[in-house]
Protein backbone atom coordinates (compact mmCIF):
# COMPACT_ATOMS: atom_id res chain seq x y z
CA UNK A 1 0.00 0.00 0.00
CA UNK A 2 2.88 2.47 1.03
CA UNK A 3 4.62 1.21 -1.99
CA UNK A 4 1.82 2.01 -4.49
CA UNK A 5 1.13 5.55 -2.42
CA UNK A 6 4.66 6.38 -3.65
CA UNK A 7 4.60 5.71 -7.19
CA UNK A 8 1.78 7.16 -7.53
CA UNK A 9 2.82 10.43 -5.66
CA UNK A 10 5.82 10.19 -8.27
CA UNK A 11 3.73 9.82 -11.13
CA UNK A 12 1.74 12.72 -10.16
CA UNK A 13 4.96 15.50 -10.19
CA UNK A 14 6.51 13.83 -13.85
CA UNK A 15 3.34 13.12 -15.69
CA UNK A 16 2.84 14.97 -18.87
CA UNK A 17 1.06 18.55 -19.13
CA UNK A 18 -1.55 17.23 -21.40
CA UNK A 19 -2.01 13.96 -20.05
CA UNK A 20 -5.69 12.94 -20.65
CA UNK A 21 -7.77 12.20 -17.21
CA UNK A 22 -4.60 12.41 -15.55
CA UNK A 23 -5.32 13.63 -11.82
CA UNK A 24 -2.97 16.03 -9.90
CA UNK A 25 -4.26 16.36 -6.74
CA UNK A 26 -8.22 17.11 -7.48
CA UNK A 27 -7.94 18.31 -11.02
CA UNK A 28 -7.61 16.74 -14.41
CA UNK A 29 -6.51 17.85 -17.68
CA UNK A 30 -8.66 16.62 -21.02
CA UNK A 31 -7.29 17.70 -24.00
CA UNK A 32 -6.79 21.53 -23.74
CA UNK A 33 -8.93 22.04 -20.70
CA UNK A 34 -8.69 21.81 -16.84
CA UNK A 35 -11.33 20.54 -14.23
CA UNK A 36 -11.29 20.70 -10.69
CA UNK A 37 -13.54 17.97 -8.77
CA UNK A 38 -16.89 18.87 -8.17
CA UNK A 39 -18.63 15.73 -7.10
CA UNK A 40 -17.07 13.14 -5.60
CA UNK A 41 -17.16 9.16 -6.25
CA UNK A 42 -18.52 8.68 -2.66
CA UNK A 43 -21.17 11.53 -2.72
CA UNK A 44 -22.12 10.26 -6.08
CA UNK A 45 -22.68 7.05 -4.81
CA UNK A 46 -24.74 8.06 -1.53
CA UNK A 47 -26.47 9.90 -3.65
CA UNK A 48 -27.42 6.84 -5.87
CA UNK A 49 -28.63 4.75 -2.79
CA UNK A 50 -30.99 7.05 -1.92
CA UNK A 51 -32.13 7.77 -5.48
CA UNK A 52 -32.98 4.04 -5.59
CA UNK A 53 -34.48 3.75 -2.28
CA UNK A 54 -36.97 5.75 -3.42
CA UNK A 55 -37.43 4.04 -6.70
CA UNK A 56 -37.53 0.93 -5.05
CA UNK A 57 -40.43 2.69 -2.71
CA UNK A 58 -42.24 4.11 -5.21
CA UNK A 59 -42.38 1.58 -8.28
CA UNK A 60 -42.80 -1.65 -6.82
CA UNK A 61 -45.25 -3.76 -8.39
CA UNK A 62 -45.49 -1.73 -11.49
CA UNK A 63 -44.17 -3.11 -14.93
CA UNK A 64 -40.78 -1.05 -14.93
CA UNK A 65 -38.66 0.01 -18.04
CA UNK A 66 -35.85 1.80 -17.39
CA UNK A 67 -34.76 3.65 -20.25
CA UNK A 68 -30.70 4.79 -20.03
CA UNK A 69 -30.00 7.54 -22.47
CA UNK A 70 -26.74 6.66 -24.17
CA UNK A 71 -23.71 7.75 -24.06
CA UNK A 72 -23.51 9.74 -20.86
CA UNK A 73 -25.98 7.79 -18.64
CA UNK A 74 -24.45 4.31 -19.30
CA UNK A 75 -22.47 4.43 -15.76
CA UNK A 76 -25.76 6.09 -13.37
CA UNK A 77 -27.99 3.99 -15.14
CA UNK A 78 -25.70 0.73 -14.64
CA UNK A 79 -25.07 2.01 -10.59
CA UNK A 80 -28.99 2.87 -10.07
CA UNK A 81 -30.36 -0.33 -11.52
CA UNK A 82 -27.87 -2.48 -9.66
CA UNK A 83 -29.37 -1.16 -7.07
CA UNK A 84 -33.51 -1.51 -8.19
CA UNK A 85 -34.65 -4.63 -5.81
CA UNK A 86 -38.21 -5.33 -7.87
CA UNK A 87 -38.44 -6.84 -10.99
CA UNK A 88 -37.65 -4.87 -14.21
CA UNK A 89 -36.62 -4.37 -17.25
CA UNK A 90 -33.50 -1.89 -18.77
CA UNK A 91 -33.06 -0.81 -22.54
CA UNK A 92 -30.86 1.69 -24.52
CA UNK A 93 -31.85 4.64 -26.73
CA UNK A 94 -29.16 6.84 -28.31
CA UNK A 95 -29.58 10.37 -29.83
CA UNK A 96 -27.73 10.44 -33.76
CA UNK A 97 -26.80 13.60 -34.80
CA UNK A 98 -27.15 13.00 -38.95
CA UNK A 99 -27.44 15.95 -41.69
CA UNK A 100 -30.89 16.54 -42.37
CA UNK A 101 -32.43 18.90 -44.77
CA UNK A 102 -34.23 21.43 -41.66
CA UNK A 103 -33.44 24.89 -41.34
CA UNK A 104 -30.95 24.15 -38.76
CA UNK A 105 -28.92 21.60 -41.13
CA UNK A 106 -28.88 19.44 -38.08
CA UNK A 107 -31.48 16.76 -37.16
CA UNK A 108 -31.83 14.61 -33.94
CA UNK A 109 -32.89 10.84 -34.55
CA UNK A 110 -33.61 8.52 -31.31
CA UNK A 111 -32.48 5.17 -32.04
CA UNK A 112 -32.30 1.74 -31.10
CA UNK A 113 -35.87 1.49 -29.19
CA UNK A 114 -36.35 -2.55 -28.93
CA UNK A 115 -38.22 -2.35 -25.88
CA UNK A 116 -42.00 -2.58 -25.76
CA UNK A 117 -42.82 0.91 -24.38
CA UNK A 118 -46.85 0.41 -24.50
CA UNK A 119 -48.54 0.31 -21.01
CA UNK A 120 -45.42 0.26 -18.97
CA UNK A 121 -43.99 2.79 -16.56
CA UNK A 122 -41.26 4.04 -18.33
CA UNK A 123 -38.08 5.73 -15.71
CA UNK A 124 -35.63 7.75 -18.46
CA UNK A 125 -32.42 7.54 -17.37
CA UNK A 126 -30.52 10.55 -18.23
CA UNK A 127 -26.96 11.94 -16.98
CA UNK A 128 -27.95 15.03 -17.39
CA UNK A 129 -30.69 17.87 -18.30
CA UNK A 130 -29.48 20.90 -19.53
CA UNK A 131 -31.57 23.02 -21.96
CA UNK A 132 -34.24 20.07 -21.39
CA UNK A 133 -34.37 19.83 -25.15
CA UNK A 134 -32.95 16.09 -25.50
CA UNK A 135 -35.94 15.08 -22.61
CA UNK A 136 -38.67 16.68 -24.63
CA UNK A 137 -37.46 14.59 -27.66
CA UNK A 138 -37.86 11.13 -25.30
CA UNK A 139 -40.63 11.98 -23.47
CA UNK A 140 -42.71 13.30 -27.15
CA UNK A 141 -41.79 10.19 -28.39
CA UNK A 142 -42.84 7.82 -24.86
CA UNK A 143 -46.19 9.64 -25.59
CA UNK A 144 -46.68 8.36 -28.63
CA UNK A 145 -45.61 4.94 -28.18
CA UNK A 146 -48.40 5.09 -25.31
CA UNK A 147 -46.14 4.74 -22.13
CA UNK A 148 -48.61 4.67 -19.10
CA UNK A 149 -46.64 6.59 -16.82
CA UNK A 150 -43.19 8.38 -17.88
CA UNK A 151 -40.71 9.03 -14.40
CA UNK A 152 -37.94 10.91 -15.24
CA UNK A 153 -34.57 10.21 -13.05
CA UNK A 154 -31.40 12.43 -13.76
CA UNK A 155 -27.79 12.23 -12.34
CA UNK A 156 -27.29 16.19 -12.52
CA UNK A 157 -29.75 18.74 -13.68
CA UNK A 158 -28.51 22.41 -14.24
CA UNK A 159 -31.68 24.83 -13.51
CA UNK A 160 -30.18 27.63 -14.32
CA UNK A 161 -30.47 26.66 -18.25
CA UNK A 162 -33.52 23.97 -17.97
CA UNK A 163 -36.67 25.37 -20.75
CA UNK A 164 -38.85 22.74 -20.15
CA UNK A 165 -41.65 22.02 -18.07
CA UNK A 166 -41.49 18.74 -17.56
CA UNK A 167 -41.13 17.63 -14.24
CA UNK A 168 -37.85 15.46 -13.09
CA UNK A 169 -39.06 13.11 -10.44
CA UNK A 170 -35.55 11.77 -9.18
CA UNK A 171 -32.83 14.24 -9.67
CA UNK A 172 -28.80 13.21 -8.09
CA UNK A 173 -27.54 17.04 -8.01
CA UNK A 174 -28.75 20.46 -8.96
CA UNK A 175 -25.87 22.00 -10.25
CA UNK A 176 -24.59 25.55 -11.33
CA UNK A 177 -24.65 26.06 -15.16
CA UNK A 178 -20.88 25.16 -16.08
CA UNK A 179 -19.69 22.62 -18.10
CA UNK A 180 -19.14 19.57 -16.56
CA UNK A 181 -17.48 15.90 -17.32
CA UNK A 182 -16.72 12.67 -15.80
CA UNK A 183 -19.04 9.67 -14.39
CA UNK A 184 -20.33 9.38 -18.13
CA UNK A 185 -19.88 12.89 -19.19
CA UNK A 186 -17.63 13.57 -21.46
CA UNK A 187 -15.36 16.73 -23.27
CA UNK A 188 -15.00 15.79 -27.10
CA UNK A 189 -15.47 12.21 -25.95
CA UNK A 190 -12.88 11.86 -23.12
CA UNK A 191 -13.61 11.81 -19.36
CA UNK A 192 -16.59 9.70 -19.25
CA UNK A 193 -14.41 6.86 -17.29
CA UNK A 194 -13.29 9.78 -14.15
CA UNK A 195 -15.64 8.34 -10.86
CA UNK A 196 -15.89 12.05 -9.79
CA UNK A 197 -17.78 15.18 -11.28
CA UNK A 198 -15.39 17.50 -12.73
CA UNK A 199 -16.21 21.29 -13.61
CA UNK A 200 -14.48 23.32 -15.89
CA UNK A 201 -11.43 25.47 -14.42
CA UNK A 202 -12.42 28.62 -15.94
P1 LIG B 1 -29.96 19.26 -23.12
O1 LIG B 1 -30.65 18.68 -24.32
O2 LIG B 1 -29.54 20.68 -23.35
O3 LIG B 1 -30.75 19.10 -21.84
O4 LIG B 1 -28.61 18.48 -22.90
C1 LIG B 1 -28.47 17.26 -23.46
C2 LIG B 1 -27.11 16.67 -23.47
O5 LIG B 1 -26.07 17.62 -23.57
C3 LIG B 1 -26.82 15.90 -22.22
O6 LIG B 1 -27.47 14.64 -22.21
C4 LIG B 1 -25.33 15.79 -22.31
O7 LIG B 1 -24.97 14.73 -23.15
C5 LIG B 1 -24.93 17.13 -22.92
N1 LIG B 1 -24.50 18.06 -21.86
C6 LIG B 1 -25.21 19.06 -21.30
N2 LIG B 1 -24.50 19.70 -20.37
C7 LIG B 1 -23.29 19.09 -20.35
C8 LIG B 1 -22.09 19.30 -19.57
O8 LIG B 1 -21.97 20.18 -18.69
N3 LIG B 1 -21.07 18.44 -19.83
C9 LIG B 1 -21.13 17.45 -20.75
N4 LIG B 1 -22.22 17.23 -21.49
C10 LIG B 1 -23.30 18.04 -21.29
MG1 LIG C 1 -26.96 12.61 -22.40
Amino acid sequence: MLIRTKIRYYFHIFAPANFSNFSLMNEVRILDKNFSEFLTEKEIQKRIEELAVEINRDLAGKEVVFLGILNGAFLFAADLFRRIDFPARISFIKLASYQGTSSSGLIKELIGWNEDIKNKTIVVVEDIVDTGNTLERIVDELVIRKASDIKIAAMLYKPAAYTKKIPLDYIGFEIPNDFVVGYGLDYDGFGRNLTSVYTLIK
